[in-house]
């Protein structure tokens, strides 16, 4: 569902997909790095141990406002300029930062209007990060100024070669209620219904519990401070309310870097909530940065697949991406402390990130700091200055880099099977009507885990995007479905695609109401099949069901469904209480492709089940057969270049029996495509020949 962004173009590069490279041509290596935290001593021995551990780009400025703009109109860029000349020197760039996620005290003082506002009505305080109001008039002519403040003085500055706009936009806080959100609320619904009230009461249904509003200026946004549940759809055009002030927000501070100088490259640090990424706020940008910390998965053993998901997501997009912090050490705030990265840990990691799309790399932060909420969050080099493994490590990345970065730039990452993910208003939609049912998304990363350890080239990609490489795509439980994708879908399919739709998939509309038409909705007819009963199951160990296909069975654990087939055959059947006999799986033939109904959650089990039946259909093979499944094996592409990466993910080491022939891109040896054993955190990486 489009939103309007006050008739906003985008200033990026457009063509959002899973297989966009960026348009870097150095690959990128290096941190953020804070002059303002180190002695004039420190920063002039930084620039030649960055530069030994072979950093092209450091990134400066995301929290210093306060250095930049120390009163209100007065700007002092020297700290700054002194830094970025002198790694300009060593051939190290910079990416500059706008500071606007922690306005200066200064300015909250004068203004504590632009403080955010919790649902509870509690003004953010100055003293922490992000506690100004993306909606806020007056805070957005201030970020305004300070943009363009620094866009003029660097505009001409050869070493500053990109931008990140803000930090992390809504890591910590994204909702707001302050006034400015409440009028800035009711002309975002003014706008999308076209000022009549009348829609905006039909499309909401506010006949249920008597909420009709008779004008748009009597509607608050949501708060918890109600008797009981809220309505579904005034709770998801408030966030989609959110997103759009994040994104006009940021698309102040992309017009005025842009205006300055054309040839910067913009991105900004991502995920989190109430932003659609792959709406104006992606299309902003030249590419999209994601920051990497495995390490808040605190099992070791679950971890290089939770990165692996979480890589495949971000790249579902906008298409490869920038790493503009990625985990350097352990991270300690507040109550927790990750686990220290074991030697060679780090590297596998960043392997792991590189072959998933990351087409940059800059690890959070060059020093450990001393002081301030994170004095526990360490860098590549520990309180007392001394480089130790973490240094050695990135310097040997840094140095491999050399040859592995040109030969990864301007390709892709090879994707098979494909998983839906990655739209902000069906997995919101789902959060806000949960029924105690996992996010769509949860489904999509266990299944994400599963056909990544068996070898296959898996993904995610959403359904507006090209579709065509694909061998099989799979929607798991996305209950809001927009019938614009409909068409694409079918052709996937009749050109000799597979198709798996999970239960409850088309049943709502964008806006979060059920719809009229017989499940599953819109894809009913592509299907084959409509849905004759559900229900939740609460407890599966006292009326266990299950699905029966041919000799084997598995258990249910969730949500069934009874199916009548329309124009598709049955594939397995339901055993247990009164749904014995009854339809449970259904497919369809057309074109030279297969439609797959599944009447229940999509568990890793319950697709075990016919697994054989749909890769049978799908005509897919592990990416790398004989690979085990201690490896993750992944194919970075453009057509005719191949790079393959293997990493061993297990704590012991692994042989593989055979690998592609050409040259190791980590040594300057040749593959011959023999056996090679993977030590523990162990890497190879192939350019095929
Ligand atoms: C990121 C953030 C950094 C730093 C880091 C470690 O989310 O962008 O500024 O806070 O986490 O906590």
């Amino acid at each position: 569902m489009s939103t309007e962004y006050h008739g906003l173009a985008p200033l990026g590069r457009g063509g959002l997909s899973h297989r966009r490279p960026t348009a870097l041509s150095t690959f990128h290596f290096g941190a953020p790095y804070y002059p303002e935290h180190w002695s004039a001593d420190d920063r002039r021995e930084d620039a030649a141990r960055m530069a030994e551990a072979e950093f092209t780009l450091v990134r400066m400025a995301e929290f210093a406002w306060d250095v930049l703009e120390p009163e209100e109109g007065t700007f002092d860029f020297s700290l700054f300029d002194e830094t970025i000349a002198r790694l300009g020197k060593r051939g190290i760039r910079t990416m500059l930062c706008t500071p606007t996620a922690t306005p200066p005290r200064w300015l909250t003082l004068a203004r504590p209007d632009i403080l955010r506002e919790d649902p509870r009505g509690t003004r953010m305080q100055h003293g922490a990060r992000q506690h100004a109001c993306h909606t806020n008039p007056c805070f957005r002519e201030y970020s305004r100024r300070i943009t363009q403040a620094m866009a003029d003085h660097y505009a001409g500055n050869r070493h500053v070669i990109a931008w990140q706009t803000d930090n992390e936009f809504n890591c910590h806080f994204s909702e707001c209620h302050c006034p400015a959100c409440q009028a800035g609320f009711q002309d975002f619904l003014r706008r999308k219904f076209k000022g009549e009230i009348a829609r905006l009461n039909q499309t909401w249904g506010t006949a249920f519990w008597a909420q009709t509003y008779t004008d748009f200026a009597q509607i608050p946004t949501p708060k918890p401070d109600r008797p009981c549940y809220d309505n579904p759809a005034h709770r998801l055009d408030y966030y989609r309310f959110v997103r759009e002030s994040v994104a006009v927000f940021q698309h102040d501070q992309v017009a005025i870097l842009r205006a300055a100088n054309p040839q910067w490259f913009i991105t900004h640090n991502g995920c989190f909530r109430h932003i659609d990424y792959r709406g104006l706020f992606g299309e902003d940008l030249d590419a999209l940065g994601y920051d990497v910390y495995p390490f808040f998965d605190p099992d070791p053993e679950h971890r290089p697949y939770s990165q692996a998901f979480n890589l495949d997501r971000v790249r579902a997009l906008t298409g490869n991406f920038l790493i503009p912090e990625h985990q350097s050490g352990p991270g300690g705030q507040g109550g927790y402390m990750h686990d220290t990265p074991e030697p060679g840990e780090l590297r596998r990691m960043t392997y792991t990130s590189i072959a998933r799309g990351a087409d940059a790399v800059m690890y959070f932060r060059w020093r450990t700091c001393r002081f301030g909420a994170e004095e526990y969050w360490r860098g590549i080099l520990d309180h007392d200055n001394v480089p130790r493994r973490a240094y050695d490590e990135v310097a040997q990345i840094g140095q491999e880099l050399r040859r592995l970065g040109p030969a990864v730039l301007g390709t892709h990452v090879r994707v098979d099977v494909g998983l839906a993910v990655g739209d902000a208003d069906v997995e919101e939609a789902h959060d806000i009507l949960s029924l105690g049912l996992p996010n769509p998304r949860t489904i999509a990363q266990r299944l994400h885990e599963d056909l990544n350890r068996a070898g296959y080239a898996v993904g995610c990609v959403h359904p507006a995007d090209s579709l065509g490489a694909l061998s099989l795509f799979v929607i798991p439980h996305w209950a809001s479905f927009d019938p614009a994708w409909v068409p694409a879908l079918e052709q996937f399919v009749r050109q000799g695609g597979v198709l798996v739709i999970g239960a409850r998939t088309g049943t709502k509309d964008m806006n979060n109401n059920v719809v009229a038409t017989t499940a599953p909705g819109c894809l009913r007819e592509l299907a084959g099949v409509s849905v004759h009963e559900y229900g939740r199951q609460n407890a599966p160990d006292k009326r266990p069901l299950r699905i029966t296909y041919g000799a084997d069975s598995a258990a249910t654990e969730l949500w069934y469904e009874v199916l009548k087939l329309e124009d598709a055959d049955e594939l397995a059947t339901w055993t247990g209480r009164h749904l014995t006999g009854e339809t449970a799986i259904s497919r369809r033939r057309i074109g030279r492709g297969a439609v797959y109904y599944v009447g229940t959650m999509l568990t890793p089990s319950i697709c075990m089940l016919v697994w054989s039946r749909v890769q049978l259909d799908a005509r897919i093979e592990q990416l790398w057969p004989g690979t085990p499944s201690q490896v993750e094996v992944v194919l970075r592409t453009d057509g005719s270049r191949r790079v393959w990466f293997f990493t061993n993910r297990s704590d012991e080491s692994v042989r593989l029996p055979h690998t592609p022939t050409g040259d190791n891109l980590l040594d300057d040896d040749e593959v011959t495509g023999g056996p090679i054993t993977l030590d523990r955190h162990g890497v190879l990486i192939v350019r095929e020949s």
